[in-house]
């Protein structure tokens, strides 16, 4: 368990971070997000012992970390595996010598380390990697190295400070499935600081939206995604893709976060009373279940002929309709 309380930091008479108090279980996965400049670093700094708070406290298993000094810092600092942007791998050493590094520091005998390398290797899918350097490994390959290595210590939380950011679609997919995995192997707390709303809707179990130092907005993603009011909640939608329309009417944006909207919701909307296949045009469409709870978003191109009481018949079924472009003959010429 993680509890950061009434944390506050201070660069000369610029705060960076105000009041920031956030709480992890065991087995909890947080995801803070926030724009650049926010004080997410600086967070993920503070968390990992690296930066002393101004004021406010980090509580890792009800202890105080952030008042310790000298081998006890050290051995706070321990407790913690952080996972970097792009993995600070030594460029002369192997895969293995790289994870095994935070045991040879402590003086580990070699068959132990070997020992240990040689099963999170295996863990991360690097087991046949290990005489590899690093510039023999892609991106995403690397990243697990530097996944093996925050493990190598045991630690009872994992941070990760925009981890999967410079990674493709499918390779933080998998960096994001072997965190999870890791999570319900070992019991982790972990905590993954991201710009990226793909992060959330994969693996995160509650959220923190941050700006100008401050956390906005927090809970469960579950209550995020589920609240009408929530700015964090319509970021958590899923991407909307522009699609060229050429036409005349208006286009709306149908969107939802709902338990109760059925799944085949985009194909009963042409049953709605008086409307005809010509006067709805669907440009696009995403649907995605975030922790069970169907989310989605559509663009509809609504012909002028359409029926009053289309949008109506839409809102009667919990989805939420605003209109993004109107059309007039003119523009659409
Ligand atoms: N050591 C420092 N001294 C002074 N100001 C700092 C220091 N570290 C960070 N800041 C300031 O604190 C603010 C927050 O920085 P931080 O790196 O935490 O943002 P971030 O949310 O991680 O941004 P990004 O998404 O770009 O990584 C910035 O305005 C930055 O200039
Ligand atoms: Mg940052």
């Amino acid at each position: 368990m993680i509890e950061i309380e009434n944390l506050t930091k201070r660069f000369g008479d610029r705060t960076v971070l105000d009041d920031v108090s956030l709480s992890v279980a065991n087995g909890e996965i947080l995801a803070v997000v926030g724009p650049s400049g926010a004080g997410k670093t600086t967070l993920s700094r503070c968390v990992s012992f690296l930066e002393r708070p101004t004021s406010g406290a980090v509580r890792v298993d009800g202890k105080d970390f952030t008042r310790l000094e000298g081998a006890e810092l050290l051995a706070a600092r321990r407790s913690v595996g952080v996972i970097f942007q792009t993995a600070p791998l030594l460029r002369r050493r192997t895969v293995a010598q790289n994870v095994g590094l935070p045991l040879e520091y402590l003086g580990a005998t070699d068959g132990s380390i070997d020992k240990r390398v040689t099963a999170l290797l295996e863990k991360v899918g690097l087991g046949d990697r290990r005489d590899d350097l690093p510039a023999q490994l892609s991106g995403g390959q690397k990243q697990r190295v530097g996944i093996a290595r925050a493990l190598a210590l045991g630690p009872s939380y994992l941070l990760s400070d925009e981890a999967t950011s410079g990674l493709d679609p499918a390779t933080t997919k998998s960096i994001l499935e072997l965190l999870s995995h890791l999570r319900d192997e070992f019991g982790l707390s972990i905590i993954l600081i991201t710009h990226e709303m793909e992060v959330v809707r994969e693996i995160a179990d509650s959220v923190a939206r941050i700006d100008g130092g401050r956390i906005i907005e927090s809970g469960s993603v579950d209550d995020v995604i589920l609240d009408p009011t929530s700015a964090l909640a319509r970021e958590l939608l899923p991407d909307r893709p522009s699609v060229p329309f050429r036409g005349t009417g208006e286009i709306w944006e149908v969107s939802y976060a709902s338990r109760e909207v059925p799944l085949d919701w985009l194909t009963s909307i042409h049953a709605a009373p008086g409307i005809s296949g010509a006067q709805v045009n669907v440009l696009s469409a995403s649907v995605e279940a975030i922790r069970g709870v169907a989310v989605g978003r559509a663009l509809l191109a609504i012909a002028p002929s359409a029926p009053a009481g289309f949008e109506a018949f839409l809102r009667e079924r919990g989805l939420h309709v605003t209109t993004v472009d109107v059309r007039s003959k003119e523009t659409a010429a």
